[in-house]
């Protein structure tokens, strides 16, 4: 079946380096006209249209921005902020790149929108250290922004003022995490906070602080200048507006960014119809739906709608929206092992079940891979990662779970067909 993607906002400017430029986004994108309407805005009318637009945010939890946004104060002692997380750090993921090297002005004004909304005069771009060409041709943006008045002082003639840096990390994935990210920020350890309190209380240097990511924030121009409801339309499901960007990679023909209305269409569509089917024809054996941290689905479970609720029903989730194809030439079990290596890594070890945990569960299937697993070790992970699911500061602990568990409970064969000394009936 043909799909056809009745409206884009992102994609058909990817591509072409010009389309950088700030005079490319003034003339081909209607650049900056909706920072000038926003800012003859009241600030509590921009949060409902947010609010009314069910943008939810596109780094991993879906929570819906016009929420988060109305969480912060509006009298503050200490000065507000607004972050952008481009960390982009979760396996899979690689949509937020595209963005800023082709439309950096589209998250500057989303930026400079969101920073008016909640009262902050001073945004920071936390982005991953290995995106140097990325932050680098960020920079060069703001620098164009700043020279038209679009950042600094007074922009276009009003009393906002809003000034934006770009905070290059040092590439640990845990500082992906809204906290860790803070922490990092203000030069300290990257470790997750305890919360509450949460970041609209009490973040960036102690001030109240929205954190949202990259594509979160590239949406906000399209529902100033749109309108909330024109945004919310876009999304084919209830509760999820506007488009999506997918990474989707692995064992397809066309791998790449794609971009549907939310909830327009399911996964087998996308990974057949849009992304031309398996590599060589071959039989799917595995879709990992939301970044190496999203449970892994069976061929047959691919039927679901690619959205936040649909995903969720079945236990699995929309995360990051990095589709991960897995074909039948490829061992699932070396698979996972590669996938508990990186968590193992990248457990920032603050927390003792993730920080014991993780490199259990990758000691117990590196040995089941390598040939010396024993019956007992599937009950074993199962066991493990129960223990670290829902029970550590941050999220990571049930991102290294849940494959793990998912893992060993949808594909047994294959682990129990390993731990019996055979070696993989397909890789
Ligand atoms: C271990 C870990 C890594 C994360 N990495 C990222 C990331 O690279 N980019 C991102 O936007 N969000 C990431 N998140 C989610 C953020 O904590 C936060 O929810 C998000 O930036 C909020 O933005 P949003 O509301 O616009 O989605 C990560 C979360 C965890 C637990």
């Amino acid at each position: 079946m043909a799909t056809t993607q009745t409206e884009t906002l992102y994609v058909q400017h990817f591509g072409k380096d010009q389309n950088r430029k700030l005079d490319y986004y003034l003339s081909q994108m209607n650049g900056y006209e909706a920072a000038k309407k926003a800012l003859s805005m009241n600030q509590d009318d921009i949060i409902g249209e947010v609010k009314k637009s069910n943008l939810r945010g596109r780094g991993g939890a879906g929570f819906p921005t016009g929420m988060k946004w109305g969480f912060i104060p509006k009298q503050s002692p200490k000065p507000k902020y607004l972050v952008c997380n481009a960390d982009e750090s979760e396996p899979g993921t690689f949509k937020d790149r595209d963005l800023m090297r082709y439309t950096p002005h589209l998250l500057i004004e989303g930026m400079l929108i969101g920073g008016y909304a909640i009262g902050a005069h001073i945004g920071y771009i936390y982005i991953r250290g290995e995106y140097t060409r990325e932050a680098k041709l960020l920079n060069e943006a703001i620098d164009e922004a700043y020279a038209k008045g679009y950042l600094g002082k007074n922009i276009l003639g009003t009393q906002f003022s809003f000034d934006l840096t770009v905070h290059r990390g040092a590439g640990a994935y845990i500082c992906g995490e809204e906290t860790a990210l803070l922490n990092s920020l203000e030069g300290k350890r990257g470790e997750p906070r305890v919360k509450p309190p949460f970041p609209a209380q009490a973040g960036a240097f102690g001030g109240p602080t929205i954190v949202n990511n990259v594509e979160t924030l590239c949406a906000v121009p399209f529902i100033l200048s749109r309108g909330g409801e024109w945004f919310s339309a876009l999304g084919k499901v209830e509760k999820s507006g506007g488009t999506r960007l997918f990474s989707v990679s692995g064992h397809v023909k066309k791998p790449g960014v794609y971009e549907i209305n939310a909830g327009s269409m399911t996964l087998r569509q996308l990974i057949y119809d849009v992304c031309g089917g398996i590599l060589n024809d071959k039989k799917l054996k595995a879709v990992i739906p939301g970044g190496s941290s999203a449970p892994v689905l069976t061929a047959d479970e691919i039927d679901v709608i690619a959205d936040i609720e649909p995903m969720a029903k079945i236990g699995t989730m929309m995360g990051s929206a990095a589709v991960m194809v897995v074909s039948e030439d490829y061992c699932v079990v070396k698979l996972l092992q590669r996938i508990a290596k990186f968590y193992a890594h990248e457990s920032c070890g603050q927390c003792t079940p993730c920080r014991e945990g993780t490199r259990w569960m990758e000691d117990i299937i590196h040995r089941i891979e390598h040939g010396h697993g024993r019956t007992q070790d599937l009950d074993l992970l199962l066991n493990i990662s129960d223990n670290i699911a829902g029970k550590t500061l941050c999220a990571l602990g049930d991102a290294a779970a849940g494959p793990v568990s998912s893992f060993v409970k949808k594909f047994k064969a294959d682990f129990e067909a390993h731990i019996r000394g055979e070696k993989c009936p397909n890789a």
